[in-house]
């Protein structure tokens, strides 16, 4: 049952057009499916194998004759015709399904009363039988017939061409899509929906009809929605060139969802939660999340719909290069560095970790069992970084003339990572070496650099050496091309312009035109490589890989001097704030040390002074400072040890933030209250920046034990005029146990109680809590009244988020593997994606002491061992080494 890359076939049949017809009702959905069928070598009648998984065919025709026993085999799996006539026939299905009992949330189901489908990955193949494979791509049309009363609203890709009533109280709707495309980006919604309406006008004068679509509660809270979606179709024609190419865009919000939402052709289908804003019930964090999302599945419409993936080993071709256009998207909407620092802190938090663990795979996969567990951090975070470097070394005109002959050459069709390599490389006939080892080798590379001064010569020497370290599957690999963007900052702070150098024998100048340059990509392309630039007339302090240019590990020789020079003065914000993280991570390991050996823990005056420094610099970005004076998480630090102590790093980093609120809590007191605003809510980076600065100010004022600051804190709750500060302000008061802690979440829950997204927020800072033994609050919570085992948002906010206290998930006594396991065993009957989703956390526990690792174990074996496991979750839990 696993698929291997290598194994790529072309279909032996293609399908022209598709007709689908659904007549959809209460207890069952009739499906009538009429395939036009091409076969790929006219003549070959070989059988034609479709995938069809939990449909009851009712008939099945070829040219209009009905098969008979015998001439098609169905199974749980497959209907296949044994022997279909040569050259082109029409097949015509008909197949009965349930969407009312599915809760997988794959397929046609129904959430909240209305008819919806996900088909990405192989979801379609739960509608009707197909060639489910990305490659098929064909033009459709759809046709709804639906009670009018309970769906008023019958929606699917593409225009509407006809609609009517029926006797009966039924209606119907037909839509014709007229650009071809795998079945994955089919769907439908059938409902009681409202719609924000709102035009926009392409580049070149077309009129496209947008539509936002809610039950008519929510349609309020849709406004940032379409302002999002604004301004992501202006910014990619502005900055790709790509304009929108049908008179309509409908984007429909539900509640029950398995992940944030889908690029279906024309009809993108969104979670709630990423839609459905208000200044009250929302925070910034929400506003920019939309922002991204909505820009990312609209920028699939050139990245993914029009120009598909072969097969599903490619899923980053779409899903890197879309990450990066979404990423690219939000800096030009706020800030670029702020930006940058979200994306490699999430890079470091999610894949840096699966791809030192038993998950890890390369870009492109080389073979899969279940495809859902393959939309993972490294597909699509890494998958972004390496298109980024592209970006990094062909500069923004190189890529936009790479971009341009990729869309030339491939609009219209199903195409691979190598091709999109190709469509770069030959646009500026480039020389990439071995740049697409980035697809086909995991693990994360790290690169070792020392440095060196000649003041004779008047050249400053880099040294590179990089190894990856082995993964499963590939215990040997090759060196990768890895650009380092530098720069050279000399003793007052400023940019040394770079003039030439020295590598692999030949002396390279380094210039743009007549400009002076600062700042040049070194392309590291073996085990163990020297650059040398010359002309530099005093030592320097090296800032290197600029931007964050590579996905790797850098270990460099900088002192701690160095670095602390690197946070004051470094041209590039994004170096200034990673200087500020590398001398963060060493003085935690130090700690967790002193921890480890009962020594006292002790902070060193000279990082406070830095904090400090950047605290009072008024010439820097607020949302910058917010970033710089955060602490890496504990996953990052827990990653650098060679047995992870979840106790010891949780003491330690609170250690650190309470011993900086008491030596700066007058520079915290001052920024909280120099930051509030009273203004009404706009979600700009200006007033973005200011909330960010004053609730990272309160967090930190928050680990006092201070009658001052506690008044201080219910003062912020109580006068807050948005969800941000609200929800800051409660935090903050959530961070110790206690009767303020209790009245406060009380008081939340009743003035929210009647906004489900609102309520899982309130979910997920009760389980995310650090406060001691918090595994009985989540017992308690799971039978709240708000709760549902059923709606994936609240999965996430209760028990997804419980996983983030290491603390507590990882509890000595394992009550928190418990916890997990239970759930994973009862979501999996429900839920299998969701289930193999939360079951991840378990997948490091060789990382842990002996007492977890057997904790930790026996959940394995219970769960493996509980009756009826999914596929999704036998997988997920058979991953090599982390079968128990
Ligand atoms: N293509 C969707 C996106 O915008 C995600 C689909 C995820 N599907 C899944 N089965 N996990 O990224
Ligand atoms: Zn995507």
């Amino acid at each position: 049952k696993e698929i291997f890359l290598k194994d790529y076939k072309l279909p032996e049949y293609y399908f022209d057009t598709v007709d689908l017809s659904f007549l959809l009702d209460e207890e069952k959905t009739i499906v009538s499916a009429k395939i036009s069928v091409v076969p790929r070598v006219d003549g070959a009648a070989s059988p034609l194998v479709l995938d069809g998984v939990d449909l009851k065919l009712i008939s099945v025709k070829i040219n209009g004759n009905e098969l008979k026993e015998g001439e098609f085999h169905v199974d749980s799996r497959r209907l296949i015709i044994t022997s279909p006539p040569s050259g082109n026939f029409i097949l015509e299905t008909v197949t009965e399904i349930l969407p009312h009992k599915n809760t997988s949330l794959e397929g046609l189901y129904k959430s909240f009363g209305k008819f919806c489908t996900q088909c990405e990955a192989e979801g379609f193949r739960k509608i009707t039988f197909y060639q489910d494979r990305p490659d098929i791509i064909a033009k459709y049309t759809c046709r709804i017939e639906a009670n009018k009363s309970l769906y008023p609203v019958l929606l699917s890709n593409g225009n509407l061409i006809e609609q009517g009533d029926l006797e009966g109280g039924n209606h119907f709707a037909v839509w014709e899509d007229p650009f071809k495309k795998p079945c994955y980006l089919f769907a439908l919604v059938a409902g009681q929906l409202e719609s924000r309406d709102d035009i926009f006008t392409t580049c070149s004068g077309r009129k496209v009809a947008l539509k936002i679509w809610t039950p008519p509660q929510d349609l309020p809270k849709t406004k940032h929605a379409v302002y999002s979606l604004k301004a992501a179709m202006k910014w990619d024609e502005d900055v790709f060139g790509r304009e929108y190419d049908l008179d309509i865009f409908n984007i429909v919000s539900v509640p029950d969802f398995d992940m944030g939402a889908m690029e279906n052709k024309s009809l993108n289908i969104f979670n709630s939660k990423l839609i459905l804003a208000s200044p009250e019930t929302s925070t910034d964090a929400d506003y920019a999340a939309i922002l991204r999302v909505i820009g990312h599945e609209y920028f699939h419409n050139w990245t993914g719909n029009r120009v598909t993936c072969r097969d599903w080993f490619q899923l980053s071709l779409k899903e890197g290069l879309t990450i990066f256009r979404d990423q690219e998207f939000s800096s030009d909407m706020g800030s670029r560095t702020v930006k940058r620092i979200g994306d490699v802190s999430k890079l470091r938090t999610y894949q840096f970790p699966q791809d030192a663990g038993p998950m890890s795979h390369p870009v492109k996969p080389h073979s899969y069992i279940k495809m859902d567990n393959f939309y993972t951090a490294t597909v699509y975070q890494k998958g972004a970084e390496v298109v980024r470097m592209y970006k990094t070394l062909l500069g923004s005109q190189g890529f936009r003339k790479g971009m341009d002959l990729y869309f030339q050459r491939h609009d219209g069709q199903a195409v691979t990572c190598e091709d999109f390599f190709a469509a770069m490389r030959d646009a500026n006939d480039a020389n990439f070496a071995n740049f697409l080892l980035w697809y086909s080798q995991a693990g994360t590379p790290i690169v070792k650099v020392t440095s060196s001064y000649n003041a004779e010569a008047r050249t400053f020497s880099l040294k590179f050496s990089q190894t990856v370290p082995p993964t499963p599957g590939q215990s040997v690999k090759e060196p990768m091309f890895i650009p380092v963007a530098a720069g050279l900052l000399d003793s007052s702070g400023k940019d040394m312009q770079l003039s030439s150098i020295y590598h692999d024998g030949k002396l390279e100048s380094v210039t743009c035109g007549s400009q002076p340059v600062y700042t040049t990509v070194l392309r590291v392309t073996k085990g163990e490589e020297e650059f040398i630039f010359s002309d530099v007339p005093e030592k320097p302090i090296p800032s290197l890989l600029r931007g964050y240019s590579a996905p790797i590990r850098l270990q460099s020789d900088l002192t701690d001097n160095d670095l602390f020079f690197l946070l004051a003065h470094d041209s590039d914000e994004f170096n200034r704030w990673e200087a500020g993280q590398i001398l963060a991570r060493k003085l935690m390991l130090s700690q967790v040390v002193n921890y480890q050996k009962n020594n006292a823990l002790i902070l060193d005056p000279q990082f406070v002074h830095g904090i400090k420094c950047i605290l009072l610099d008024s010439s820097l970005d607020k949302e910058f400072i917010a970033k710089a004076i955060t602490l890496p998480g504990e996953g990052e630090i827990m990653d650098m040890m060679e047995v992870a102590d979840p106790d010891a790093v949780h003491a330690v980093r609170t250690f650190i933030r309470k011993q900086l609120a008491s030596e700066l809590k007058q520079v915290f007191l001052n920024l909280v209250k120099e930051n509030r605003c009273s203004e009404k809510y706009v979600f700009d980076h200006t007033n973005m920046a200011r909330r960010a600065l004053k609730n990272t100010a309160l967090g930190y004022l928050a680990s006092l034990e201070d009658e001052e600051i506690t008044e201080l804190m219910l003062h912020e709750y109580k006068t807050a005029t948005n969800m941000t500060d609200q929800f800051s302000a409660l935090a903050a008061i959530a961070q110790k146990p206690g009767k303020a802690r209790d009245d406060a979440l009380a008081n939340f829950y009743n003035q929210w109680q009647h906004d489900h997204l609102v309520v899982n927020e309130w979910f997920a800072l009760q389980s995310s809590s650090d406060i001691p033994g918090n595994v009985e609050n989540v017992y308690k919570l799971m039978s709240h009244q708000a709760f549902d085992i059923k709606n994936p948002n609240k999965v996430y906010s209760l028990i997804g988020k419980f996983r983030a206290s290491h603390v507590n998930f990882h509890a000595k006594d394992g009550s928190g593997y418990k916890f997990l396991g239970e759930i994973v065993v009862q979501l999996d009957k429900l839920n299998p994606q969701m289930a193999s989703r939360m079951v991840s956390a378990f997948s490091r526990w060789k990382r842990y002491d002996e007492t977890r690792q057997d904790l930790a174990k026996a959940q394995l074996e219970m769960i493996l061992s509980a009756n009826g496991l999914s596929e999704n979750l036998q997988i997920a839990l058979l991953s090599p080494s982390s079968r128990p």
